[in-house]
């Protein structure tokens, strides 16, 4: 294990580190003293300190030291700006950022990546440079897929990967626990921040039998979401294992493992054997390969490894899914779906079929699509439904056309889009509905929420495999079933498709295409990280002053928040996500979506230096300006939701010192904590009720001291001035964030030391 095993072929100097990790599990095996079960002993291999961390699955927090940091274009924005707060001149763990997000499908790929290039200029010429001066490496648009890529050139064996995107466990497909985390969590670990994770309840998948015929990798995940439902997963890793595994390609266990996201899992992952190992070796990774079964033992689960459930799967008995419409949890195997389809009256016809994804764009996938594709050709018929193609990389779309299953697609009626995301997220010029004009649509991709595709709530999207899509499009109907039932040949005489068919890897070696990675130069120094001043989109971040070792007299509520307060409430989503990248602008969507106990109101507060009443941001805006600090005060579970850094970034910027809750969701308040901010609590929740929205506070903030309450003294307008306990959850490092002003803050300042 003392090896020196390089992480992938595009950097020098980061190694894969078997040997430290084979240690820190012998110090955690010889106090747990129990089997392990393979998600346990990657995480518990990259443990911050593996003797002294508690451990108790669903309970403990581990701190963890992740092996890379990925990140996609439209996440890396705030997130990069937040690490070049810090002054650090580089990234302390590896680190890539990827330009799949802002690409708009609209007539194919070369002209709508020309497209988006142009449109989106700035942003990529911020991330380009910031990735050079930073020392991150940088896939450009059109290089593909962030999780693609991951899998064809980064993923290994027993690593701890975190990415800003929730479908990142897709490198569970080589046995890496890949975990989809926010912003701010890469942010720590690009500083140099141990990463904190609940430690996960682990959740085993037994597959037995071996899949034939139609049914596909993406069927076990179609089937287990229907199984666990989209909340089953929450806090656990999902862990497959058993003897069906070994009739899966290893980029078929990357879609079931991507797909893990759709039921909230913390990630999904596959033990390492011989798929893997030939999927690296096809790579150009047959060194890692060679490395992980010096180290096999340990990159799987022990003999008798616990899970906190078990599911048992017969891949022989397993028939093809069709999981929706507007959730991935309804699964219906395809035996019912014609049923199904007209008992709910789903729009029977299939309007487009659309193929790829981060999900199920393998080669693999693209050979057995286009198999299907080819049958229907040979009985002179194509597509009859829209046909879209989105290739996962340039790799895999150079293969492809090399090899001719994209000519194939293009003879079908396809169209090959960009290697991007494109109709997944929604970038998506559809055209051929109007909004409103109930309609279905199949793809091979993992999410079908109300709108995601093409932002018509009435869009019927189902997901299944690409194999199916195939068929679904050919047929142009939701009634057809390719396993039963025949199709009309162009002169009208009955045929059945056959079974697809398809080589997992490509026979010649794959295809690097165009060459579509930027790597940081060795001379860093002279690099200047480019940001318009006049820019809408993008902004640079200053650090946030530090404390200034008083306490906090006489502030104002800005706003006393009643109900359900999550950070979609605290910062939106939807159109203002165009401002992710420039915290002012962004900022003006502070706190708009919460309901004021004043009067019963969102986005309505009173100005107490004016009288007025006006919108949150506007009123944050003016205290702001006029050097008044201030506090919000907040009912139960503040802050739940997605991990949004901006939600704790916003009233950071917009001069806040306090949120003070009932109580908080721990990302949340973590998240506060970060950027300098005091999240507390009332000690008595009833204490929530004396307060009122005119009050003035103040905060003691000199008292703040681990594990001791801090006094919020309450002035009401007309009355006494009473005292009420605080408590928080601050440890001694952050307690630090909050005297120097951010953890970031922290980070710069012990770096330069
Ligand atoms: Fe992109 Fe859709 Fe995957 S948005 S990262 S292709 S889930």
């Amino acid at each position: 294990l003392d090896k020196k095993v390089k992480q992938n072929n595009w950097e020098e100097g980061n190694f894969i580190n078997y040997k430290k990790m084979s240690e820190n599990l012998a110090i955690v095996r010889s106090r747990l003293n129990r089997p392990l079960a393979y998600a346990e002993k990657i995480l518990y291999s990259h443990l911050d300190d593996p003797h002294g961390q508690e451990i108790e699955r669903g309970v403990s927090y581990l701190r963890l030291r992740p092996d890379r940091v990925a990140c996609q274009d439209a996440t890396a924005q705030m997130a990069i700006l937040q690490f070049m707060s810090a002054g650090m001149p580089s990234v302390a763990n590896p680190t890539t950022v990827h330009c799949d997000h802002l690409i708009e499908a609209q007539q194919g790929g070369e002209k709508d990546l020309a497209r988006a290039v142009g449109i989106n200029k700035e942003v990529y010429d911020f991330l380009a440079s910031a990735c050079a001066k930073y020392n991150i490496g940088f896939w450009k648009p059109g290089s593909g897929i962030i999780h693609q890529i991951l899998l064809e050139n980064y993923a290994f064996p027993g690593g701890l990967l975190i990415g800003t995107d929730s479908h990142t466990p897709n490198a569970g497909g080589l046995g890496m626990a890949a975990i989809g985390v926010g912003g701010a969590d890469a942010v720590d670990v690009m500083a140099n921040l141990p990463w904190e994770l609940k430690a996960p309840k682990v959740i085993g998948v037994k597959l037995t039998g071996s899949l034939s015929g139609w049914t596909s990798p993406k069927d076990i995940i179609l089937k287990v979401a229907g199984i666990l439902t989209v909340k089953g997963g929450t806090g656990a890793i999902v862990e497959y294992f058993g003897p069906g595994v070994d009739s899966l390609s290893a980029t078929g266990m990357g879609t079931i493992c991507n797909m893990g996201a759709e039921i909230g899992a913390t990630t999904s992952l596959f033990p390492f054997n011989d798929r893997m190992y030939d999927y690296l070796k096809a790579t150009k990774r047959t060194e890692i390969g060679d490395f992980a079964r010096s180290y096999a033992k340990e990159l799987r689960q022990d003999d008798g490894a616990e899970y906190d459930q078990l599911i048992e799967i017969n891949l022989s008995e397993l028939e093809p899914h069709i999981n929706g419409p507007f959730t991935p949890d309804l699964a219906t195997p395809i035996s019912k779906f014609a049923e199904a389809a007209k008992a709910n009256n789903w729009p029977d016809e299939v309007k487009v079929g659309l193929i790829g994804s981060c999900t199920n764009s393998s080669y693999e996938d693209m050979s057995r699509a286009a198999s299907i594709a080819r049958d229907a050709l040979n009985h002179g018929i194509k597509s009859k439904a829209l046909f879209t193609v989105t290739p996962g990389s340039e790799q895999i779309r150079a293969t492809i056309a090399r090899d001719g299953q994209l000519q194939t697609f293009e003879e079908f009626g396809g169209v090959v889009l960009a290697n991007a995301c494109g109709p997944c997220i929604g970038q998506w010029d559809r055209q051929d509905v109007k909004k409103g004009e109930a309609n279905s649509i199949i793809s091979s991709y993992n999410r079908n929420f109300t709108g995601r595709n093409d932002g018509n709530p009435a869009t019927h999207s189902f997901v299944t495999s690409p194999d199916l899509v195939v068929a679904m499009s050919i047929a142009g109907s939701l009634s057809f079933n390719p396993l039963t039932d025949t199709l009309k040949d162009k002169d009208g005489k009955d045929f059945k498709l056959s079974p697809p068919t398809g080589n997992g890897l490509p026979e010649r070696g794959y295809d690097p295409g165009q060459d579509t990675y930027q790597a940081p130069p060795k001379d860093r120094a002279n690099v200047t990280v480019q940001v318009s001043p006049t820019s809408d989109r993008l902004q640079l971040l200053s650090p946030f002053n530090a404390w200034d070792g008083k306490d906090a007299t006489d502030m104002p509520i800005l706003i006393k928040a009643q109900g359900k307060t999550t950070t979609d409430h605290i910062s939106m989503a939807g159109p203002w996500l165009k401002y992710r990248g420039h915290l002012d602008n962004i900022s003006n969507n502070m706190l708009i979506g919460a309901i004021n106990a004043a009067n019963g109101e969102a986005n309505k507060i009173k100005n107490f230096t004016t009288g007025e009443w006006d919108a949150v941001p506007a009123v944050a805006r003016d205290y702001k300006a006029k050097g008044i600090r201030w506090v919000v005060i907040g009912d139960w579970n503040y802050g739940e939701g997605s991990s949004r850094e901006h939600a704790a970034l916003e009233p950071r910027h917009l001069g806040g010192l306090a949120i003070i809750t009932r109580s908080f969701a721990r990302i949340h308040e973590t998240n506060l904590k970060k950027q300098g901010m005091l999240p507390l609590t009332f000690s008595d929740p009833a204490d929530y009720d004396r307060i009122n929205p005119d009050d003035k506070v103040d905060i003691l903030c000199t008292e703040l001291a681990v594990g001791k309450p801090i006094t919020l003294r309450v002035k009401p307008a007309n009355g006494e001035a009473f005292e009420i306990p605080l408590s928080h959850t601050f440890n001694e490092a952050q307690i630090e964030w909050f005297k120097n002003g951010s953890a970031l803050n922290t980070m710069a300042k012990k770096a330069k030391n």
